[in-house]
């Protein structure tokens, strides 16, 4: 049996989950976000009051957490932490746990074991390089950086209605450089990625290319 995957790599908020959501519930694949495992892992570590410059006690944490995801639901040890994990808080400290090497070991392990059983729609930073590095069509999905902040901000108006626009945008280069600067799997595209700039293109727009992409590897 071939189980179809396609990865969607790219920097923050470049659209990649709505995407592969959308993606997912048209080909009636599983869709898998990968940033919200390491969201989940990260919330855990700030509840439990460890320091993220605490690798040590960082990776024992990790190794005693159950995530799973069902639904388009994920749940931190049984607990539904679906909204909690896309706070301010999480959102910051995400990429400094995300560089640890044995917690993206433990994270790519589980996220390969799920591909095994279904096609799937996957998005993250290491997805078409490491993660399904034989994936049948690999997207690395851009956008201005300025266009993400903008698309951020009316994402989190409601849950944060303090966030200024200013702010996101600093954020989300932080982010970007770190997640681009890592010494493991760092967010690169892929050798053989299809470039996508979503910057002027409609969520509808950038589906459809991706859906004609997949139709033509397949
Ligand atoms: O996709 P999202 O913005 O929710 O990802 C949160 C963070 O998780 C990223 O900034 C990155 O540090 C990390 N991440 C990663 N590898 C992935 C997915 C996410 O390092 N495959």
């Amino acid at each position: 049996d071939h189980f179809y995957q396609i990865a969607i790599d790219g920097p923050a908020g470049a659209g990649k989950s709505t995407i592969a959501k959308l993606l997912s519930t048209n080909l009636a694949f599983t869709y898998i976000d990968t940033g919200a495992m390491y969201r989940a892992i990260t919330y855990k570590i700030l509840k439990q009051n460890v320091l993220l410059d605490n690798e040590h006690a960082m990776i024992a944490l990790a190794n005693q957490t159950e995530i799973t995801i069902k639904n388009g639901r994920i749940f931190l040890d049984q607990e539904d932490v679906t909204e909690l994990i896309r706070s301010e808080k999480v959102t910051k400290g995400v990429s400094i746990v995300a560089s640890v090497k044995e917690i993206r070991e433990e994270m790519v392990r589980l996220q390969k074991r799920i591909s095994q059983h279904s096609h799937v729609v996957m998005d993250g930073r290491d997805i078409g390089t490491v993660v399904l590095s034989k994936a049948d069509l690999k997207v690395f999905l851009t956008a201005s950086v300025k266009e993400r902040a903008r698309r951020r901000f009316e994402e989190m108006r409601e849950q944060e209605p303090d966030l200024q626009l200013q702010a996101i945008e600093e954020q989300i280069r932080q982010r970007d450089f770190v997640d681009e600067n890592r010494e493991h799997d760092p967010l690169t595209p892929a050798n053989d990625a299809v470039h996508i700039d979503s910057t002027s293109l409609s969520i509808h727009e950038v589906v459809e290319k991706i859906t004609q992409l997949f139709c033509e590897k397949i």
